[in-house]
């Protein structure tokens, strides 16, 4: 049997847009991939840019049978409408996190799934990179024992830019950048967040809308903690998204993207800015604890996107996904269970105490 190969929409042809474009043009599931921006001035420039026919009218893309999926890589107050839009027209969708900038888009997002029966695929792509499935392939082997306890430490400097829709968003940067983060430990542990606490000191930044540091602490139904410590403006500036070049300049100015994962055999860290994963083995001797490490992978910097930034590996995947008629890889249910993270964090820091999962239900 062959497979048919897919039309695709990019909705949002900006800088991940882009991205999203080069991606299904490599995709050998992909036969066509088209363009929209809500402004035609806007569209003519990215497509011309990018090289694929870009319009402003969508209504035609979605009422188009040669387009079968649909991506959404607009500002995130765009997304749930977007998402709605494009399931209840019959396409298959993969939506940029986060998804939808409030619990009630989130729920909204979630049941036209589910109402429409079609194709959602939120975009996690750090579950494709290789760094962090490393750490799911060392914990599924049994190497570090059954995991207890995570800390993330992410600080970067400030590279959302005072005048972009970023630093005016309604919604904060938990679910901006920390969903990714938050996610990956759920992935991880394969258990349940029961409740989590966080807080947030002032800003360093005076002109976001929201907070620029969040110290999140969460507890699995096992029994399981983890952390995230996030800063954003005290690593040196950079021009650019520090995750995508000159890591070997950045890890020393201040810049971290750290996991450590402990278990009661071993450990784990990944640090994205040493381009490095490491593991420790723990033996339980008659005089105490020892602890080793056993192993070290490194990748180069030509291999940055593939160790953790993999949205192209993710988004040819779906294109494969959704012309061989198969079901997302991640579930919007899933990723659903990390955006209620998301929400109880803010609502944490909002009213000053620790959040029960299912009170977000
Ligand atoms: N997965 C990741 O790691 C990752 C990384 C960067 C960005 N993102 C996500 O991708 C999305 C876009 O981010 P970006 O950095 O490309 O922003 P961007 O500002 O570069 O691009 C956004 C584009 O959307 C267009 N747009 C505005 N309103 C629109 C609408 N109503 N419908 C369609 N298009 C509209 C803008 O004109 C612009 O071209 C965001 O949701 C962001 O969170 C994800």
């Amino acid at each position: 049997m062959t497979t048919q190969k897919i039309g695709v929409a990019v909705l949002g042809i900006g800088s991940m847009g882009g991205g999203h474009v080069q991606a299904f043009r490599s995709s050998p599931w992909v036969e066509r991939v088209v363009g929209y921006e809500p402004t035609a001035e806007r569209a003519k420039e990215r497509g011309q840019e990018l090289g694929i026919p870009a319009t402003t009218d969508l209504e035609s893309l979605l009422h188009n049978p040669q387009i079968h999926l649909i991506t959404i890589a607009s500002p995130n107050d765009t997304h749930c409408e977007l998402t709605l839009r494009a399931l209840r027209a019959g396409k298959s969708v993969l939506c940029e996190k986060p998804m939808g900038v409030s619990l009630a888009e989130t729920q909204l997002m979630l049941a036209a799934e589910r109402e429409t029966g079609r194709f959602l695929q939120i975009g996690f792509e750090c579950r494709y990179s290789k760094l962090y499935q490393m750490v799911k392939d060392w914990i599924g082997a049994g190497l570090i024992g059954q995991p207890l306890n995570s800390h993330c430490d992410y600080l970067c400097s400030e590279f959302l830019l005072r005048d972009s829709w970023r630093s005016k968003s309604p919604s904060g940067l938990i679910a901006e950048k920390l969903c990714h983060y938050l996610d990956l430990p759920r992935w991880w542990f394969e258990q349940p967040v029961v409740e989590l606490y966080s807080q947030a000191a002032p800003n360093f930044v005076s002109y976001f809308n929201y907070s620029d540091n969040h110290n999140i602490l969460y507890r699995f139904a096992n029994g399981a903690t983890s952390s995230l410590n996030f800063v954003m403006a005290t690593a040196e500036t950079f021009h650019g998204d520090p995750l995508r070049d000159m890591l070997d300049q950045q890890w020393d100015d201040g810049h971290r993207l750290v996991y450590l994962l402990y278990g009661t055999k071993g450990a784990i860290e990944t640090d994205v800015f040493r381009r490095r994963i490491r593991r420790w083995e723990f033996t339980d001797k008659p005089d105490k604890l020892h602890s080793k490490i056993v192993e070290t992978v490194t990748f180069p910097s030509s291999a940055d996107e593939l160790w953790f930034h993999n949205a192209p590996g993710q988004n040819i995947r779906i294109s494969q996904l959704v012309a061989e008629g198969c079901l997302p890889e991640l579930t919007a249910t899933d990723s659903y269970e990390s955006m209620k993270m998301v929400f109880a964090a803010e609502l944490s820091e909002r009213e000053h105490r620790i959040v029960k999962l299912n009170e977000l239900d």
